[in-house]
């Protein structure tokens, strides 16, 4: 959940959310197949809002160069199109002034989930500013609202698992479930610094399902198999056996045409280098893998991800 700062006056509110990653199941969720993903609270989103004696609704967010006033900003602006929508829904109509600032640490189309969390923490913020704050389930119901926009169809699962800040089976339309792990389990998540914008990798998989139905729904069903038997190692505390589940999942996405040569060669690497199975995450194409290793391990894995070329890793322990 989002940190508001507590024994605050409205003169300034912070919230912030976490980044997410996919364990299984991404594309296949779409096409109403479980997933299962988890917050990932190593990066977030800092949204902090003041009173401002200028007129209006002035933004600072430098991760995307943004630096201006609200009504300067095309109506589709990821960000402004956040707060109009937020005004809306409120029916706030001439909001006083305020300065907002946005910090994050979530590396920006790259399937940690930076948008779905902006949005989160920019709702918080505000909501709570103007004296109107709002439940998860709110909140959770305007952030899908606002994927809609810029994602095509989601499946709305970046946007639960960031606002509900839990590990999430997600499957679209039915109401949230959480998992418990039996054993916490360590995952290494390795940037290919490729900018991967989930809407194309989600249009292009819906072109060929249109093209093949046959083909692409049984690559969903094995997906979504792979998502039930994970769910069932994570809470029976047999999480070793997710690796293997992994390596299977990366190559059902390779088939749906997700992965890419970057992707598939961190995957790889993180395999030779000890880990117990690895797969792309998130949209694909580019963007992140996840590995599953031991504690032990960890280090080695992620060492060993960036001389094969990728950005950044997070090592994050899932309990
Ligand atoms: C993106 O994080 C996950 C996808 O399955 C798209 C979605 O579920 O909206 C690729």
């Amino acid at each position: 959940m989002g940190a508001l700062c507590a024994g605050c006056f409205l003169s300034i509110v912070k919230a912030s959310a976490p980044g997410k990653i996919i364990l299984f199941g991404e594309h296949a969720v779409v096409y109403n197949r479980p997933a299962l993903a988890v917050p990932v609270n190593q990066v977030q989103v800092d949204v902090e809002v003041l009173d401002s004696d200028s007129p209006g609704i002035f933004i600072d967010a430098p991760m995307v160069d943004l630096h201006g006033e609200l009504s300067t900003l095309q109506p589709d602006h990821p960000i402004g199109s956040v707060i109009l929508k937020l005004f809306q829904l409120l029916d706030i109509s001439s909001p006083p002034s305020a300065k907002v600032n946005i910090t994050s640490t979530i590396p920006v189309a790259a399937g940690l989930g930076s948008g779905a969390a902006v949005s989160v923490a920019l709702i918080r913020a505000l909501s709570a500013y103007f004296n109107r704050p709002m439940t998860d389930e709110q909140v959770n119901d305007l952030v899908f609202e606002i994927e809609k926009l810029h994602h095509g169809t989601p499946s709305g699962i970046d946007n639960t698992v960031i606002t509900f800040n839990k590990p999430v089976y997600f499957v679209k339309g039915q109401p949230i479930e959480t998992f418990k792990t039996g054993k916490p389990f360590t995952i290494v998540i390795g940037d290919t610094g490729v900018p991967a914008p989930t809407k194309e990798s989600v249009g292009d998989v819906r072109r060929l399902w249109l093209q093949d139905s046959v083909t692409f729904e049984n690559i969903f069903n094995e997906i979504a198999q792979i998502s039930l038997i994970a769910r069932r190692s994570i809470e029976s505390g047999k999480p070793e056996l997710l690796g293997e589940l992994m390596n299977q999942n990366h190559e059902l996405l390779q088939q749906l045409t997700v992965s890419s040569p970057e992707l598939d060669n961190l995957v790889e690497t993180a395999r030779n280098a000890g880990a117990h199975g690895a797969k792309l995450s998130g949209g694909g194409r580019g963007g992140n893998m996840i590995a599953l290793v031991e504690k032990e391990t960890a280090e080695k894995v992620a060492n060993a991800l960036i001389s094969a070329g990728a950005k950044r890793t997070i090592v994050t322990e899932v309990s």
